[in-house]
């Protein structure tokens, strides 16, 4: 299968290396992928929008069948619509994420019957990593090149100064 728009939304702040493997696997299901930078509002974000939209098109700059973009003042499901996508893609790490994403995923469904979610299981060497924990390992000096594209990980260092 390789058809169609899948919308890949979330905050991204910053992107690590569990998004990008979803990301890649994901260009196999379907023929452009939009990462799309949205508001989460039970979230306080580190880098500006502005700031993650140009981290990640400098990473998929290389890569036409991934477009960059965000949405801060309309729902998923509209945007989705507005972008002609038929899907939205997640990844689903541990169990403690499925709650979180199945209430998402069914009040997605019920706003815009006719997008569907697919779910893609991180794969089990990135399933402990969030951008949360990354943030806190960085903001103590820890090491974290297994977990984040070095370009990023300098983003964030710079931040953290
Ligand atoms: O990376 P995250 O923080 O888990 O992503 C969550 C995100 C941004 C995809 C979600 O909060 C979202 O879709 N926000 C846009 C507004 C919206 O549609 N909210 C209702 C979702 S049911």
């Amino acid at each position: 299968m390789n058809s169609g728009v899948a919308i890949y939304p979330g905050s991204f702040d910053p992107i690590t290396k569990g998004h990008t493997n979803i990301i890649e696997r994901g260009l196999e299901l379907f023929e452009h992928l939009i990462v799309a930078v949205a508001v989460n509002s039970s979230k306080k974000t580190i880098f500006s929008v502005e700031e993650r939209l140009e981290q990640l098109r400098d990473m998929f700059a290389d890569n036409d069948r991934v477009i960059v973009d965000s949405f801060t003042d309309c729902l998923l499901v509209d945007y989705a619509k507005q972008r002609k996508a038929h899907a939205i893609l997640r990844g689903l790490r541990t169990v403690s994420d499925y709650e979180y994403e199945f209430q998402m995923a069914h009040a997605n469904r019920h706003l815009a019957p006719d997008i569907d979610t697919i779910f893609m299981m991180t794969e089990s060497k990135y399933s402990h990593l969030s951008s949360t924990l990354i943030k806190e390992i960085v903001r103590y000096g820890g090491a974290c090149h297994e977990m984040l594209d070095p370009q990023i990980e300098q983003h964030l260092k710079n931040k953290m100064k």
